[in-house]
């Protein structure tokens, strides 16, 4: 297998991005990953329209990694202004998880959101349930900020499969 390539996401890219995003979160293929939240929600999570905007929009970066010629992952970087970055849109093949793709994309998504934004803190949110993916970026240097922010966000793309799901807000200071 080669190594992974990150790269800015084209719009050619907008459809197999928006299948991949689909499947990592949630539904039955998403169980094949170690973050699956198709047992806490159900929807569509994304359309092609907000990946397109993604791409294309001011103060928006969405990464690619390719691998074999294949989309394999995304991140979004989103320019909060102040010297804030919001990380999110965070995915990688359900099948290709846990194979450190996730650590080198959110590497290079720091160093852009720094270089790009000139970010000093990048913030993310995560749903209070996901104890694993919480741990996860707790050990990547984010820490909990207390803050609280209702789920979801758009309900045009998700339906809670039960009434206690919130988020929480993530921080990690930049070098
Ligand atoms: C979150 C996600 C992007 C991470 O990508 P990834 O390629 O699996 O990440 P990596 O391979 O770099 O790291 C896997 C980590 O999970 C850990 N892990 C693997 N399987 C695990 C399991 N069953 N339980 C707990 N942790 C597990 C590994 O130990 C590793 O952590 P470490 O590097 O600190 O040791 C990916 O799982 C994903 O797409 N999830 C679905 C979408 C999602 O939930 N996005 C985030 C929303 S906030």
């Amino acid at each position: 297998m080669s190594d992974l390539r990150i790269r800015p996401a084209r719009a050619a890219d907008t459809d197999t991005l928006t299948k991949l995003i689909k499947s990592a979160y949630r539904g039955s293929d998403s169980r094949a990953g170690w973050t699956s939240e198709a047992d806490l929600v159900e929807g569509e999570r994304i359309s092609t329209d907000q990946v397109e905007a993604m791409i294309s929009e001011g103060g928006s970066l969405l990464l690619a990694g390719e691998q074999d010629g294949q989309l394999v992952a995304c991140c979004q970087v989103r320019n909060q202004g102040a010297g804030l970055a919001y990380f999110g849109t965070f995915a990688v093949s359900p099948t290709a998880q846990g194979g450190g793709i996730g650590r080198q994309l959110m590497a290079e998504a720091e160093r852009q959101a720094v270089t790009a934004f000139n970010a000093r803190r990048l913030e993310m949110t995560v749903l209070a349930q996901q104890d694993k993916l919480i741990a996860y970026y707790e050990r990547r240097g984010f820490a909990r900020t207390g803050e609280t922010r209702p789920f979801p966000a758009d309900s045009r793309y998700a339906r809670p499969r039960r009434d206690d799901l919130y988020f929480v807000v993530l921080v990690k200071d930049l070098a």
